[in-house]
């Protein structure tokens, strides 16, 4: 194999012959398997050999890299973590046991679990100068504007883990970015209420701990509700990685200059904020209240069917589900349970949720292209039900999504055949032409 491939992506012995009409030639393209889904061509050397590059908008049909972090199988509806079925880990696993199995590769032993537990939470606290900065922005500002901001500018607080090339510094890194978001977006809500910064405490688990920092004021006891608090763990886990998606291929690319950590990450959470990304969880909310009531589903359904009506339904679709997403069920029976453990008899949104999931199902506009309820479909009545504010929804997604972003940046930086992001592109603007002076312009 003339190209470096790592140990687990192995060349068939098939391959594809691109016959080019014109000059007729044949090139050969070796076409590569991994463990689980679709082989790919490795056309690493198509424009060498034919003068060709490949056009794919959206990367719909590219693999941008080898991973062996998360798979997916959109057809079937599986989502794996190294291996393990997202059912079990929601089941089985807290947030911080996926966080190391993200991390490490493989689940941790009890003693290992322990570690990293007290690992993360010293890194809980934020660099005190950090609340000025807080102060610098408008109280109105959408708390993802301010994760962008805070978490661009960790690396102008923790100048001793920004060196990429030394693993040391970069585990540390990693282990700040997963121990500190909640902290950043604990604050960025407080700070949108007027309220005090909440200090994190070190001796509750993680997702007691955000909520915590969520929802405490120094005036009284904040009592922790096991129930909440499990939920909310779950739904970490739910979100906390799903392969190349668009804000980790942005955590990839930006990171593929050499960028340091903190600044990638920024860069994830701006692509994540996009509705049609982590933002979409908000925009179901939105949408559910604009719908109202169960009699207007079928004007917004229309609507959505309307070719030349930009309008979606929010939570709907998926890139690579063509099948129910897989987190999407577990979402759902999470925010049954909710309800019923919180005693919430009646959910007008939930039941106008349900409703115009029933009536899309049945649609043969949805069904012909697959168009299932996605993560993001249930996950914001949750957080309603869960005393979450709306601006808040994308803010958690972001919190779960960072060690996903964070091990797919290690495992790149590890990468032998990591090279800087340069796509190609099909040039259609104007050929050469000769500047003209602006009096003889016509
Ligand atoms: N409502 C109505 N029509 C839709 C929807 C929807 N939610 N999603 C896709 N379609 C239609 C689309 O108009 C197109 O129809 P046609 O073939 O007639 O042109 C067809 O389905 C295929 O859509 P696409 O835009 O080519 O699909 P995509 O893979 O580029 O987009 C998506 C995937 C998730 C961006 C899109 O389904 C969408 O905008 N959904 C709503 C936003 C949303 O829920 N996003 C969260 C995604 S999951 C969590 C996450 O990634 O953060």
């Amino acid at each position: 194999m003339s190209q470096k491939n790592s140990a687990a992506a192995k060349e068939s012995n098939k391959n594809v012959k691109v016959i080019d009409n014109v000059s007729g030639k044949e090139s050969n393209f070796p076409i590569l398997t991994g463990t689980e889904g679709a082989p790919v061509i490795d056309i690493r050397k198509l424009y060498a050999e034919t003068g060709y590059f490949t056009y794919d908008p959206g990367f719909i049909a590219t693999g941008s890299c080898e991973s062996k972090i998360t798979y997916i199988d959109g057809d079937k509806g599986i989502l794996l973590h190294r291996g393990y079925p997202i059912e079990q880990l929601a089941e089985n696993s807290d947030f911080l046991e996926v966080c190391y199995l993200l991390l490490y590769g493989e689940l941790p032993k009890q003693n290992q679990k322990t570690e990293f537990d007290r690992a993360i939470t010293l890194h809980t606290m934020l660099h005190e100068q950090i609340t000025n900065f807080y102060r610098g922005f408008r109280r109105d500002a959408h708390p993802m504007a301010i994760m962008c901001g805070v978490v661009g500018a960790l690396s102008a607080f923790y100048h001793d883990s920004t060196d990429i090339a030394d693993p040391h510094q970069r585990m540390v890194a990693s282990y700040r970015m997963v121990a500190k978001m909640p902290t950043i977006a604990g604050w960025a809500y407080k700070y949108s209420l007027g309220q005090p910064f909440v200090y994190p405490r070190n001796d509750l688990e993680f997702s007691e701990n955000f909520l915590h920092m969520m929802f405490a004021t120094p005036c009284e006891e904040y009592k922790i509700n096991p129930v909440i608090a499990k939920a909310m763990d779950r739904i970490l886990i739910l979100h906390a990685d799903h392969e190349q998606n668009a804000s980790t291929s942005t955590v990839r690319l930006a990171g593929s200059s050499g960028a340091n950590p903190f600044a990638c990450i920024s860069a994830g959470i701006a692509s994540l904020w996009g509705p049609a990304h982590g933002g979409a969880n908000e925009a179901v909310l939105n949408m559910l209240n604009e719908i109202g009531n169960k009699d207007n589903i079928a004007d917004f359904i229309k609507k959505a069917k309307d070719p030349n009506d930009p309008f979606r339904i929010m939570g709907f679709g998926h890139r690579v589900y063509k099948n129910f997403d897989p987190r999407a069920k577990i979402m759902r029976e999470t925010c049954h349970s909710v309800l019923d453990e919180l005693d919430i008899r009646e959910e007008p949104l939930l039941d106008l949720a349900m409703e115009l999931e029933r009536i899309a199902l049945e649609d043969e506009y949805f069904v012909s292209r697959k168009l299932y309820p996605n993560v993001d479909f249930y996950s914001g009545i949750i957080f309603q039900a869960l005393g979450i504010p709306t601006t808040m929804f994308t803010v958690l997604f972001a919190v779960a999504r960072t060690v996903g972003w964070i091990a797919q940046w290690n495992e790149m930086i590890e990468d032998p055949n990591q090279k800087i992001g340069r796509p190609r592109q099909l040039y259609t603007g104007s050929a050469q032409r000769d500047h003209v002076p602006i009096s003889e312009r016509g």
